[in-house]
């Protein structure tokens, strides 16, 4: 159901709306666009930025407000001053470090793990009941230092992960085979970086499995060289968007708020996260993607999809990579 629908709904009966609320911490290029993705989508009543940087933080917001009339009835507002993330229904931490052209998202933590230590006390004391939902890179690094941080239980504080991967691994199959991105089903798993890797083995396409797909209108199958050209892609995309434009906005922006409405909504959607993992497989005591099921209690569940043996040697080395970051950074 579209989310400003149930709202418009809930008006017309009479009875009261539920007011949602959503903060967006950060108003760089990730925190503004994730605002007015929220807001173009209808997710969320009210839509708080909150940026040390009070000239941008006020400029954001009051551009985001002129356009209100085009959007679902909301509200925004923009400040400095942590107040203004108050009675949060879900917080989006976005602030953090820009990648440089060339450089990795896990050449980020140390700043971003520190920069966490001073955020997170603030927020919490004013949000304590919040879902939070961390998109700063490098994400499962930083959510897993988060845990640590805020000793929140995982299934309230996780990582937007490779919702946004999955994404472009769904639209670069849809390119490949001629069929809807809607139509395909197919996940990245582990980091959100450079170990991350594709779900092959349970990919789908209309219901059949992708490694059977016989191809459409002259598309041929895809083979295990189109495959690797595709896992490829989705694990360099993000350099390529940085190097041209200096950073990527868009598709995170619509990813995160895909993950809001999940939560708000109460969808029980699954979406691949990055959240704490316990005997996932064997894996424990490291945040990364896995298929989990979102609600309104943040993540329910971690879908143990089936894996061949070369994809679960891929999530168990990924495992270790972002552990090894972690445990360079003393986590
Ligand atoms: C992305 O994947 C840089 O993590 C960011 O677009």
């Amino acid at each position: 159901a579209e989310p400003a629908t149930e709202q418009q709904a809930t008006a017309s009966t009479g009875s009261t709306v539920r007011r949602t609320k959503v903060s967006v911490v950060g108003a760089g290029a990730v925190g503004a666009t994730m605002a007015y993705a929220l807001l173009t989508r209808g997710v969320a009543r009210e839509v708080a930025l909150f940026d040390i940087n009070r000239a941008k933080v006020e400029a954001e917001a009051l551009d985001l407000a002129h356009g209100i009339q085009f959007t679902a009835q909301s509200e925004v507002v923009g400040s400095d001053d942590v107040e203004v993330v108050r009675g949060s229904d879900v917080v989006i931490v976005t602030a953090g470090a820009k990648q440089k052209p060339g450089q990795s998202r896990l050449e980020l933590a140390e700043s971003t793990i520190s920069l966490m230590g001073k955020i997170l006390p603030s927020l919490l004391e004013v949000a304590p009941d919040a879902i939070y939902l961390m998109v700063t890179n490098p994400v499962d690094v930083v959510t897993y230092a988060s845990l640590k941080l805020t000793g929140l239980p995982p299934n309230r504080l996780f990582g937007s992960g490779t919702v946004l991967d999955s994404s472009r691994l769904r639209y670069l199959v849809a390119q490949a085979t001629g069929v809807a991105v809607q139509n395909v089903h197919a996940y990245m798993v582990g980091e959100h970086g450079d170990s991350e890797i594709p779900l092959w083995t349970s990919a789908t396409i209309g219901g059949a499995p992708l490694l059977d797909w016989q191809g459409l209108e002259g598309r041929g199958p895809l083979g295990d060289a189109e495959r690797a050209a595709i896992a490829y892609e989705v694990v360099n995309s993000a350099y390529r968007i940085i190097e041209g434009k200096g950073a990527t906005n868009y598709a995170i922006a619509l990813a995160g708020s895909r993950i809001v409405e999940a939560l708000l909504y109460d969808q029980h959607a699954v979406l691949p996260v990055s959240s704490l993992l316990k005997d996932y497989y064997g894996i424990s005591d490291v945040c990364l993607s896995v298929p989990s099921v979102v609600g309104k209690g943040g993540v329910l569940h971690q879908i143990e999809v089936p894996l061949s043996a070369a994809e679960l040697r891929g999530l168990q080395a990924s495992a270790e990579s972002i552990r090894n970051t972690a445990r360079s950074f003393g986590l």
